[in-house]
């Protein structure tokens, strides 16, 4: 890791990448616009120049369906929070948030308060990187936890968390990289600090079927799909942030509705891809189908 020139955010980069790409999408035609994705991503300049067709069009060299399952992931998450704004909620925790730039891209009501968790060093590089002016900084706080060594209750109520607003959490393209036992504990501790109101809790994980029977997590048809699960997985090794959890669907359920959760959404790629990719005519065929996580959605 400390050879590496992705200083523990190498996965962090690498969704922005992903994020930069789509925004080079003709408008009529993207999924999401990251405006500020650019700032994050190592050779961003080049990525521009190829344009996103030709960047695409490589990304499905390295696997189909990969830019999508990560399009339709912010996709979902973003029209979870813009509604949950609108219904009510108070609060925005977005634990794990990398370069997530939601907090300033999205229109959000100034009530809705948001509190971005990570580690303290991407958090600083995150800090350092972003436009002075840019829309709605006034309702971020920046809270520094280690999910696998400190206690997200603390930081968060020293940062202003409050117990009686509703509140949305999401970890986003987290569980992954942190032991199940931290993901246990983040769950107990979120429920308990929402135990006076209405929570909301997204969670994105791989399948344990990932290792024990690739196929099953892709298309029919898709090609080398063992091979394509092996080479993700090493590649995020590679940049120092291999995957060390995979859940299975009743893991998950039962760690969310032990801690008062009842699973309302649990959606993969193929769910998503008629639901965002054919109303702007980019269906993915079924044998470009990769559901690498299922985003699920539980309310308590
Ligand atoms: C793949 S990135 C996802 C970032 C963001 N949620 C997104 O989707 O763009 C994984 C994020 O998890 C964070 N992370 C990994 N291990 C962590 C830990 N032990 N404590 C806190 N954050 C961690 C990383 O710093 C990184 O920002």
């Amino acid at each position: 890791m400390n050879n590496s020139i992705f200083r523990k955010d190498g996965t962090a980069q690498g969704v922005a990448k992903q994020r930069l790409i789509e925004t080079l999408a003709n408008t009529g035609t993207r999924i999401i616009n990251d405006p500020y994705a650019d700032r994050f991503v190592l050779g961003a300049s080049i990525i521009k120049l190829m344009g996103f067709k030709f960047s695409v069009w490589l990304t499905k060299k390295f696997a189909p369906g990969f830019h999508e399952h990560l399009i339709s992931r912010t996709r979902f998450i973003d029209d979870l929070i813009k509604q949950s704004a609108n219904s009510g909620s108070e609060q925005y925790v977005i634990l794990g948030a990398g370069y997530d730039l939601r907090a300033h891209r999205l229109d959000l009501p100034s009530s809705l308060k948001i509190f971005e968790v990570d580690q303290l060093e991407v958090q600083t590089r995150k800090r350092s990187k972003l436009p002075k002016d840019i829309a709605n900084s006034e309702n971020v706080t920046y809270v520094s936890v280690d999910f696998n060594h400190q206690s997200l209750t603390e930081q968060l109520l020293a940062a202003g968390f409050d117990q009686n607003k509703s509140t949305v959490f999401t970890l986003e393209g987290v569980s992954q990289y942190i032991s199940k036992q931290a993901v246990i504990t983040t769950i107990q501790e979120l429920a308990a600090l929402t135990q006076k109101t209405n929570a909301t809790f997204f969670i994105s994980y791989v399948d344990e079927l990932l290792n024990t029977n690739p196929e099953a997590c892709f298309g029919k048809g898709y090609p080398k799909a063992a091979k394509r699960a092996e080479t993700i997985k090493g590649l995020s090794a590679k940049v120092g942030e291999p995957w060390i959890s995979f859940y299975t669907a009743d893991e998950i359920e039962e760690l969310l509705s032990k801690n008062g959760f009842l699973i309302t959404e649990n959606k993969t790629l193929a769910d998503l891809n008629s639901l965002y990719f054919t109303p702007v005519g980019r269906t993915l065929p079924e044998d470009q189908i990769f559901n690498l996580e299922h985003f699920v959605v539980a309310k308590s």
